[in-house]
């Protein structure tokens, strides 16, 4: 395939009356930017009912790593189901989970003597990260970020602080959190300009937080996305986590990358903490681990995760199904997935910053691989966010045939799958280009 093909009004029919019924049954706290009804898909492209092919530049929400029903992952998952279901890891053994757990643990930045806890979703292997920080250290407070998401359960829930509605009316939540500013360069909370700024927003945790308001040796854990996704797909300054993890270091707090969204091969290298040369205490995965399955994972060092039988579980975590999807998967990226993530990635962010030459509106460029996000402000010296031309957009591009969704206050988010090729990279950017052109910037 090279171009989309839109032979309906949108929704078509077919599509129509589907979201007719889902308006009436489905919960109405689902965020849906435009009314796609996906009906099939295969690598990068989405059929819905009514015929109309779409081009995915999302893969479901940077989940579908490895394309739309990768026949290596179908087939790793119909052999499963043939063989066994569900067993519940919680109570006895399976070959496909002990051997995903002897896999992650050799993958995520360290020293390969890991453990892993399996749940099914990045809430949970958030959730699970910040029961385990608590059970280690016995310690009760906590620092997150500003524009950090980790989840919708009340755990991550509290560490989240991505957009108001999602904490609206479920305050109290618990307690002990700290925010603090992101290494947001293009909008620094700090008013400095980087690197002259030192990471100022690094120092003022030592210099400031643990001096005035958080005593340091009751903090269990910093917990940090090492690329902010849906806070605007903010990639920080190359020596932000090393900086960061050594002060965590001295006063005996853990370091939690959140790679739900940011790992699993999507920036051009497995995990994307691997950029920053920092190997955290515990790792989070999801997403993308699995191809599409539900599958969550908390990889934590063996000395950190010693915690008793019972202390935590899930029913369905580490589904044998999800895991071997998840050993397809890892076997993908492997063989050349994540190369192409680079290759690809670097390829889209050049045509966007030659876009962004004529453009005025584009503010920022940003990303690694192929998390890649284009912010667009009303005018680059104000940096005004410009979520309606963002919006405008998005939903143009839905018209042209070209899957997108946001991130952040305005930015344009961009989450192909690792499969993309240099055709489909260039169709994204001249449909991007049409739309930037018909909106009002
Ligand atoms: C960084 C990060 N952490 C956690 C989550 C939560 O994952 P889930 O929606 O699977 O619970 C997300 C989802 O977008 C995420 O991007």
């Amino acid at each position: 395939m090279k171009n989309p093909v839109i032979n309906t009004t949108l929704p078509g029919p077919k599509s129509a009356a589907l979201i007719d019924v889902d308006t009436r049954h489905v919960s109405p706290s689902y965020t849906r930017s435009y009314p796609l009804v996906a009906e099939k898909a295969s690598g990068l492209w989405v059929t819905d009912p009514d015929g109309n092919i779409f081009l995915d530049f999302t893969a479901g929400i940077a989940v579908c790593a490895t394309g739309h029903c990768h026949p290596r992952v179908v087939q790793a998952i119909k052999d499963q189901a043939d063989r066994l279901l569900h067993m519940s890891g919680t109570d006895f053994y399976y070959t496909a989970q002990i051997q995903l757990a002897n896999k992650l643990a050799g993958l995520v930045p360290g020293n390969g003597n890991n453990k892993v806890y399996f749940g099914n979703s990045g809430a949970e292997a958030v959730e699970a990260a910040f029961k385990l920080a608590r059970w280690f250290t016995r310690r009760e407070l906590n620092i997150a970020f500003f524009g950090a998401f980790h989840g919708r359960t009340m755990g991550a829930l509290s560490l989240t602080a991505s957009k108001v509605i999602q904490k609206k009316h479920y305050n109290p939540l618990i307690p002990g959190i700290t925010h603090i500013p992101y290494a947001y360069c293009y909008r620094c909370a700090y008013n400095m300009q980087y690197p002259k700024c030192d990471l100022e927003c690094v120092r003022w945790v030592e210099d400031s937080l643990f001096r005035t308001t958080v005593p340091p040796e009751e903090v269990a854990a910093i917990f940090v996305e090492p690329i902010q996704g849906e806070g605007g797909y903010v990639v920080p300054p190359p020596e932000f986590h090393g900086r960061l993890h050594k002060i965590a270091q001295k006063y005996g707090i853990l370091y939690v990358a959140d790679e739900v969204q940011s790992g699993m091969g999507r920036t051009g290298k497995m995990f994307a903490m691997e950029h920053f040369g920092v190997a955290p205490d515990i790792t989070a995965i999801a997403k993308g681990v699995a191809s599409g399955l539900p599958l969550g994972a908390m990889v934590a060092n063996s000395d950190i995760m010693v915690w008793e039988a019972g202390s935590h579980a899930s029913t369905f975590g580490g589904n044998p199904v999800s895991c071997s999807a998840a050993l397809a998967t890892i076997g993908l990226l492997e063989d050349g997935l994540i190369k192409n993530a680079e290759v690809r990635g670097a390829e889209l962010m050049a045509g966007l910053r030659d876009l962004q030459k004529s453009i005025e509106c584009i503010g920022d460029v940003r990303g690694k691989g192929l998390m890649v996000a284009a912010e667009l402000v009303k005018d680059r010296k104000s940096k005004a966010f410009a979520a309606d031309w963002r919006n405008e957009l998005i939903q143009k591009a839905f018209e042209k045939g070209l899957l997108l969704l946001g991130c952040g206050e305005s930015a344009i988010r961009f989450s192909p799958a690792l499969t993309v090729s240099k055709e489909e990279i260039d169709t994204c950017l001249s449909i991007v280009k049409e739309c930037l052109q018909e909106v009002a910037c």
